[in-house]
């Protein structure tokens, strides 16, 4: 059993189908968050990440790319600007990372399974029911929301196969328990849903195995069967200790997991069927799930396929990482859904850090290099105005630990830059500037900034988790070299500084952003990468209803010379088309294609046009038929072509 001072956090591991987004940026930077402020005050943490590689919708995306599944998760795990290189970039502090195709997981995961049946926890059956792809998910009829899948509202679809199944039913009731009269679900509003939607209606037994794909752990007593990819990915978090191999030794040392951050989707995988699944295999279960809130955009879920994703490298390189991470868990309440907006991103960068906080450290090392050199003498004189401004530094500690102990990040944040504002306060009431201009008044002055030294190291010391890199180098502007000077005891300890310590103004932490610049840059960005992602070639939807032969044959396709165009008053759309329908007499057609073609260039050409159409006036003149014209999208925009014969097809010979 894992000992007092061990604190295990984890993210989900995470699907490596397409490159990751600000989304699973928010999540891992919480849990990174989390587990730097446990190391700092002295913890014995595991902090654990990963990726979730099997299932079909990786065998499929790997079809689709023309490749082997591990080499597709391979890529974008592992490859350039893959999951690695944004954790890397991100500065996330992991001390594992496992991949569930590793073999280690693979054989633990075969001996679990076999665990349970071996057990009676799971058995042989038969499958029916309604499958969604995308989420790896069977449901219920009654499950579906508009007959659609209740997670991703997708189409879903008929399915039947031979499966085994794990007694899910049997551990309703120690699971309900578990909900309802213990803290292990959190934010507590999730226990409810979970209640009211999946236990109350009756938990049913949980397919476990599937026969339809191969890329998955296979089954190793029965071939033809994988493992459902749910119990292979809920697993990781106790084979990366050790759990069921001999790759690591951890698992005596750090389980259970103290908390495991999972967004709001996943909270049923992780609140029901994996403590369901531990105490199956009689092992204890997690302390806590805690099931954050998404990021969304303009009220709604970020997709690819809406184009609405947003790129943690982009952001990051524009704005900086710590910048990033601290606008994220500054931001939104960690429990529930927040709207990312570019220009609360920069709005909070600009506010936060460049207004107070790094204002605050540049003005404060700016005056001691200004009126001591950068280095502080060591006689003080006190004043009682300052005793405010130590009792709010000293009482910070206290307040932020209560906060971070509940994961409420944006409070912790909230109680530093009250602590920070009230520190800019006392630069305004204690006029350092005019201290400066008075010999007499050296002393006081000292004492003034060396309060403000002291106050900037408390607040750093708590904002390390946070924004590692740039606490880093506020505590060598301030002269914070020693270990001591940084740490968690010494940061409700007034007087921790070396009297004389000495400080380095150096460049601006934090540059206020030109906010009008920022969003047009990040716009124009964001929507050449919007663009990027949409498809190259998109077509109308085929018509399904079919149309007669005879029907057909009624419509007169005709071929048409070109003799006049010109574009029509008043209109940003229409050419006015004079033709030669070989009748002898000419034809007026109205096109809405102007904004494709100079009419110049198409007098002369040949073309095809449907004359038997009913008249119909556009802008006053009559139209009488209509030219054909081919259309599609090409990376979202519309293309048209107007279809042009070769010259020598005479006016009004008949298509057919
Ligand atoms: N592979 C599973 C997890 C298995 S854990 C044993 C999975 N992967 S995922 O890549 O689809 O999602 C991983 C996490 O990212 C989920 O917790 C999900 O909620 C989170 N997010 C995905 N989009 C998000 C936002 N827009 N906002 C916040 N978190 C979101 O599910």
């Amino acid at each position: 059993m894992a000992h007092d001072n061990t604190f295990f956090v984890s993210t989900p591991i995470y699907y490596p189908s397409d490159k990751l987004h600000i989304g699973h940026t928010y999540c891992t930077v919480a849990a990174d968050a989390i587990a730097r402020y446990k190391r700092l005050t002295g913890a014995d943490v595991m902090f654990l990440t990963g990726t979730d590689e099997h299932g079909q919708k990786i065998e499929t995306k790997a079809n689709e790319a023309g490749c082997t599944p591990q080499e597709f998760v391979d890529h974008i795990v592992e490859g350039e600007g893959g999951i690695l290189d944004l954790w890397k970039l991100m500065n996330i502090s992991n001390d594992r990372f496992i991949r569930t195709t590793d073999d280690y997981h693979v054989e633990a995961v075969q001996k679990i399974f076999r665990k349970m049946y071996d057990k009676g926890d799971i058995y042989k059956g038969a499958y029916k029911g309604k499958y969604c792809t995308p989420c790896e998910s069977f449901w219920t009829e009654s499950q579906l929301v508009d007959g659609k899948c209740p997670d991703c509202g997708r189409d879903v679809h008929d399915a039947e196969e031979e499966a085994y199944f794990f007694r899910l039913s049997k551990y309703a009731d120690r699971i309900q328990h578990l909900l309802e009269d213990t803290d292990f679900l959190q934010p507590r509003t999730r226990v409810n849903e979970m209640v009211n939607n999946f236990i109350k209606p009756g938990l049913e037994d949980l397919c476990v195995s599937r026969t339809s794909f191969k890329w998955g752990v296979p089954v190793d007593f029965d071939p033809g069967h994988v493992v459902y990819v749910w119990v292979d990915a809920l697993f990781n978090y106790a084979t990366a200790m050790g759990y069921c191999n001999d790759k690591y030794n951890d698992y005596e040392r750090y389980w259970p997991a103290t908390v495991h951050f999972v967004g709001k989707e996943i909270v049923r995988f992780h609140s029901i069927i994996w403590p369901a699944m531990l105490m199956s295999v009689e092992e204890p279960l997690p302390k806590h799930v805690y099931g954050h809130g998404w990021l969304v955009i303009d009220g709604g879920k970020m997709s690819k396929s809406k184009g609405n994703v947003v790129d943690p490298y982009v952001l990051a390189e524009k704005f900086g990482v710590d910048a990033l991470r601290f606008f994220l868990l500054r931001t939104f309440p960690f429990g529930t859904d927040g709207n990312f907006t570019n220009e609360l991103l920069i709005n909070t960068i600009n506010i936060d850090l460049a207004n107070k906080l790094g204002n605050l450290v540049s003005r404060t090392t700016g005056m001691i290099e200004k009126y001591f050199g950068g280095t502080l003498p060591t006689e003080r004189e006190n004043d009682g105005i300052d005793c405010d401004l130590k009792t709010a530094a000293c009482e910070l500690r206290d307040r932020y630990e209560a906060e971070m102990e509940k994961f409420q990040f944006q409070n912790a944040l909230e109680e530093i830059f009250k602590v920070i504002e009230r520190a800019n306060k006392y630069i305004d009431e204690t006029a350092p500037w005019a201290l400066g201009k008075d010999e007499t008044k050296r002393v006081r002055l000292a004492t003034v900034l060396y309060n403000l030294l002291e106050t900037v190291r408390i607040c750093t010391t708590l904002l390390t988790p946070f924004v590692p890199e740039s606490c880093e180098k506020i505590f060598t502007k301030i002269g914070a070299g020693c270990e001591s000077c940084r740490s968690w005891d010494k940061a409700n300890v007034w007087g921790t500084l070396c009297a004389d310590a000495t400080v380095s103004k150096g460049e601006n932490l934090f540059p206020r952003i030109d906010a009008e610049k920022a969003l047009a840059e990040l716009e124009a960005l964001q929507e050449a990468q919007r663009k990027a992602a949409l498809p190259a070639i998109e077509l109308e939807p085929y018509v399904e209803e079919e149309v007669d032969f005879d029907t057909f044959l009624k419509s007169d396709f005709r071929a048409v010379k070109i003799k006049n165009c010109e574009t029509v008053k008043k209109s940003d759309k229409l050419l006015k088309f004079t033709l030669d329908d070989g009748s002898g007499v000419d034809r007026t057609i109205l096109s809405g294609i102007r904004q494709y073609y100079a009419p110049e260039d198409l007098i002369g050409k040949t073309a095809i046009a449907i004359l038997n159409l009913p008249p119909r006036k556009m802008m006053g003149i009559p139209s009488c038929g209509m030219l054909i014209s081919a259309v599609h999208k090409e990376k979202g925009e519309e293309k048209l072509h107007l279809m042009l014969i070769d010259d020598s097809v005479p006016a009004g010979a008949k298509l057919c």
